[in-house]
């Protein structure tokens, strides 16, 4: 049993609390290795930004449970020598199940998040408020973060083909009775990087995707529900055209890439939402870095040259979307 406390991380609770009053959102970053870690934790000390350091159930299988978890301790300890003591959070993404909270929960984890957003409404309640009975007994209270509506898309263990926005008028009865933390909502994202079919949005000059939207009215009815409560979005990749263009360019193949545009983003954090999802993004930025560098030094192959480039568009990447789409630049 190790208690986040013990690895220097902290839970979600009063960071929530301060980007709700202050109209900004946490950076919620995906990590699975070395790089992508080095790289939110530069941008964020660089930026002065409290994150939200993210692990999937992907990425457990991936490098490690332990591995990652340690990662997080090495997370507070590279923020502190490179000379400024960020709070970091170490979050579960999209747990499926009472035991894979409950692992994470016990081995220093100081957020999950349960997604029982495909099962029946009952469902849901009781094992987003099971783990929220277990998560918020231990001596050192983690935070959890529930769904309610469907995101579409494909992560490892929760994929769906339709999404189905959130029912406002459900928001106050799963709340108080899981008395979840923190409420993932769906609103019009969804994960990964063709966010909208091609007939959901018009083109510009240039030819490029213009989704629809965001029901931002969905989410202004949920704020008169539960008005103050931390609200959580995911699948919010921007999915930027000039990272796309780079991939295709140097060989890759990614038809019908397409994101939330950053105004939309900016909008939302001023509002109750305060964690804001992202993992494409870096995906994105990492291929089209190391393809780059695959085709322009064809005899390179040493990884650092190519993960090193990748780890530092990374990193800028990360810092522009605390500055100028979050708000959480200058809030640590
Ligand atoms: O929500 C999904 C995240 O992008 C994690 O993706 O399950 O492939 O690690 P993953
Ligand atoms: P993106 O696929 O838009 O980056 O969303 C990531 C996410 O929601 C992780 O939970
Ligand atoms: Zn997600």
């Amino acid at each position: 049993m190790t208690s986040y406390k013990e690895l220097g991380l902290v839970n979600t609770k009063d960071l929530f609390k301060k980007a709700v009053s202050g109209g900004y959102a946490l950076p919620a970053y995906n990590f699975n290795n070395m790089e992508q870690m080095q790289a939110i934790i530069q941008a964020c000390v660089e930026t002065k930004s409290p994150v939200i350091l993210q692990v999937s159930a992907g990425a457990r299988k991936y490098a490690n449970q332990n591995i990652l978890r340690n990662m997080a301790r090495g997370a507070v300890e590279y923020a502190h020598e490179l000379g400024f003591d960020i709070p970091i959070v170490l979050h579960l993404d999209h747990g499926d199940t009472f035991e894979i909270c409950k692992d994470c929960i016990e081995t220093g984890f100081s957020s999950v998040m349960i997604d029982g957003s495909h099962l029946s409404y009952d469902e849901n309640v009781a094992l987003t408020k099971k783990v929220c009975e277990f998560a918020h007994s231990q001596k050192d209270y983690v935070t959890v973060e529930g769904e309610l509506g469907v995101l579409a898309g494909v992560e490892d263990d929760v994929s769906s083909e339709h999404s189905s926005y959130t029912e406002p008028s459900e928001v106050v009865d799963f709340v108080s009775k899981t008395k979840v933390d923190s409420l993932a909502i769906s609103i019009g994202t969804s994960h990964g990087r063709t966010k909208f079919k091609p007939e959901q949005c018009t083109k510009d000059a240039n030819g490029i995707l213009i989704p629809p939207p965001l029901r931002f009215d969905i989410l202004e009815e949920i704020e008169k529900q539960i008005p103050g409560f931390p609200i959580v979005l995911h699948g919010s990749s921007s999915v930027p055209v000039e990272y796309v263009q780079m991939i295709e360019k140097f060989g890759g193949r990614l038809a019908d890439s397409v994101g939330i545009p950053e105004e939309q983003l900016r909008k939302a954090a001023k509002s109750a939402v305060c964690k804001i999802n992202i993992d494409s993004d870096g995906r994105l930025a990492m291929t089209a870095i190391i393809r780059k560098v695959l085709s322009e030094q064809p005899e390179e192959f040493d990884p650092r040259k190519l993960i090193g480039p990748a780890r530092d568009e990374l990193k800028k990447l990360y810092a522009y979307k605390n500055q100028n789409v979050l708000g959480s630049a200058g809030q640590a």
